[in-house]
């Protein structure tokens, strides 16, 4: 998952270049490269580490040209070096290319060109593009890029210029994202949108197998067989601003809390004190909610655990058969989808390529897809049947938290609805449970203002190797959550189980090294039974942490420590209880001096399988 910048302008564009490549780091931050054109001749700087380090080593501002581009790398064809830094070029430093993906058939094309006497300089997939192109190179860059893309297999967004047509630059993209960005006098290339903002708003969505041509003038669209194509010109709501710290240590801080905000905007006027209004958005997929049998969720990483969640919501309240899949083995496994069933796709980003795979299987075999993205013109979004957009804005930060909230409440309002549309669920209740989410935002606020606790937790037990996080019912998946959050963040190995399922196994590992950390919120379903459960860790000279209500005194005097969150209703816990999780995974990699931002390996998004 790398990013790309690009800009074609009347102006020296080094500086913006790397204006808009910073704001990309959250996709990639193995090494970063730029490259400019000035009197014909192709100026590259690039270096393995973060931007702001390779910066003060190799100085791109001073690269000189009207046209350039920029990568931050997340590797992973060839290590992590200088040489498999992109951009790369051909064997006559005239084409330079910059590219997020993954070249499947790279090897054989490879070993084709190096028959022709093309020499390769790096270890990468994406080299083997640069030489493709200088072999075909005709004297229109375009076309000739156009013809090397057709012998691709895999995934690409791919940025060129050429020293032969110095006013152009070529964008192309299967798979992996990339837009395109309307300047005055200038346009634009990036992976994600956030790059350009502070220069734009206007923004064409490149599809998949689509190549375009920009000059400082003008964009034209192509497919690949070279046919013209007509774009809408999109006009983005939200502001840069949004996009950078505004004040917070880290995006990770920000993110959470912004979670107040986020529900409130995702919630919008989706809802009256008395009723959900869902049709228009959902109709298309689902016509006939009476009508529906089955429903399968498939998602990865955090928005798995969201969509876990979902299935106790709408089983409970909608009573409709759920599944959860994690879209990587979804899409490998021929599910069967019968008559009736309708699969939801649940994404922050909206460009995760297990999620793109599983929905194209879900729909090559019948269902409908809703999808519940947070990026509009996202791949999924655009793939789906019908979108049902959080409005959790911009989430930078990799480890997502605003983004997971919002996805909750969104489907908190999509079973509310459902079990309307399918009777079960009289008008009192309704009023009831609209009144429910309502309060969500400020009891999130309330938890957000009390988080010094949280960071002396952090404090006692940053230094430990291992976690153990238990939940029962819908709070399993927030053990599952916290324990992900923990890991990613602050790299100490953490495991989220089933509270019931530590007997099973993980009890073996219980001494006083090791916190666990309980969601234990006193309910009438499962709080006795995970007493138990703390009882056991407690006999075994555990630490215990306990996610519990606020007033909750029974469980003060079983545990170790006690974070405490506002009392809602059972299936909205979730919503309350992550909050202190994702806080203390925060405070316990800040003190372990890590970047909760950019944590080692991963990216924001993960384009690739
Ligand atoms: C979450 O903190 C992780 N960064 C990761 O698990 C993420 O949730 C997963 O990659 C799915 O991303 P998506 O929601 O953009 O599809």
């Amino acid at each position: 998952m790398c990013g790309i910048v690009g800009i074609v302008s009347e102006r020296e564009v080094s500086s913006t270049l790397l204006d808009a490549i910073k704001r990309l780091e959250y996709r990639g931050y193995d090494s970063v490269g730029m490259v400019c054109i000035a009197d014909g001749v192709l100026s590259t700087k690039k270096d393995i580490g973060k931007i702001e380090e390779v910066e003060k080593k190799v100085n791109f501002t001073a690269l000189k040209g009207t046209i350039g581009m920029a990568h931050s790398r997340w590797a992973t064809h060839g290590g992590v070096s200088k040489r498999n830094a992109h951009p790369h070029e051909d064997c006559n430093g005239n084409i330079s290319l910059v590219h997020n993906g993954i070249i499947e058939n790279h090897n054989e094309l490879k070993a084709e060109l190096q028959k022709k006497g093309h020499h390769f300089t790096s270890d990468t997939d994406t080299e083997v593009i640069a030489h493709l192109i200088e072999e075909n190179f005709t004297g229109d860059i375009l076309e000739t890029t156009r013809k090397a893309l057709c012998r691709l297999e895999g995934s690409y967004a791919i940025g060129v210029i050429c020293t032969k047509k110095d006013d152009e630059l070529i964008a192309a993209r299967k798979e992996s994202p990339l837009v395109i960005g309307l300047g005055e006098r200038e346009n634009y290339i990036a992976s994600d949108i956030p790059a350009i903002l502070p220069f734009t708003k206007k923004i064409i969505f490149l599809e998949n197998g689509e190549i375009a041509r920009l000059t400082k003038e003008k964009v034209e669209v192509f497919d690949l067989k070279g046919n013209p194509v007509t774009k809408t010109i999109e006009t983005i709501d939200w502001g840069a601003k949004q996009a950078e710290k505004q004040g917070y240590p880290h995006f990770m801080l920000k993110e959470i809390s912004e979670q107040p905000t986020a529900i409130s905007d995702t919630i919008g006027d989706r809802m009256t004190e008395h009723d959900i209004l869902l049709d228009e958005e959902i109709q298309k997929a689902i016509p006939n909610a009476a009508g529906l049998k089955r429903l399968i969720v498939v998602a990865c990483g955090t928005s798995w655990h969201a969509g876990l969640i979902g299935e106790f919501m709408l089983e409970e309240l909608a009573k409709i058969p759920t599944e959860v899949e994690y879209a990587s083995e979804f899409r490998y496994r021929d599910p069967i989808i019968t008559e009736g069933t309708a699969v939801i796709a649940v994404s922050q980003s909206g460009e995760t390529a297990d999620t793109i795979a599983a929905i194209r299987e879900a729909k090559k075999k019948g269902a409908k897809v809703i999808s519940i993205v947070n990026v509009e013109g996202s791949t999924i979004a655009r793939e789906s049947d019908a979108v049902l957009f959080t409005h959790a804005g911009p989430e930078i930060g990799v480890a997502s938290t605003k983004a997971f909230t919002a996805q909750l409440t969104l489907i908190y309002l999509l079973t509310i609805y459902l079990a309307k549309k399918r009777g079960l669920l009289p008008q009192p209740q309704i009023s009831n449970r609209i009144r429910d989410i309502r309060k969500i935002p400020h009891q999130i606020q309330e938890i957000l203002e009390n988080q010094d606790s949280i960071k002396r937790l952090a404090e006692l037990f940053f230094r430990h190797t291992n976690a153990l996080y238990l939940g029962r019912g819908i709070n399993y998946p927030i053990a599952l959550e916290g324990a992900l959050k923990l890991k990613e963040v602050s790299y100490l190995h953490a495991e989220g189980y089933p509270a019931a399922e530590m007997k099973h196994g993980p009890i073996a590992l219980i001494d006083n090294k090791m916190p666990v950390v309980v969601i234990a919120t006193k309910d009438n379903r499962t709080y006795t039974k995970v007493l138990s459960n703390i009882a056991e860790v407690k006999a075994r000279g555990g630490i215990v942490i306990a996610i519990a209500l606020k007033g909750d005194k029974e469980i003060e005097e079983k545990v170790d420590f006690v974070l405490s969150i506002p009392e809602n209703s059972y299936i909205l816990t979730p919503l309350l209880a992550v909050i202190p999780l994702q806080l203390f995974a925060y405070y316990v990699s800040v003190l372990k001096g890590k970047d909760p931002d950019k944590p080692v390996n991963l990216a924001k998004s993960v384009t690739v399988e």
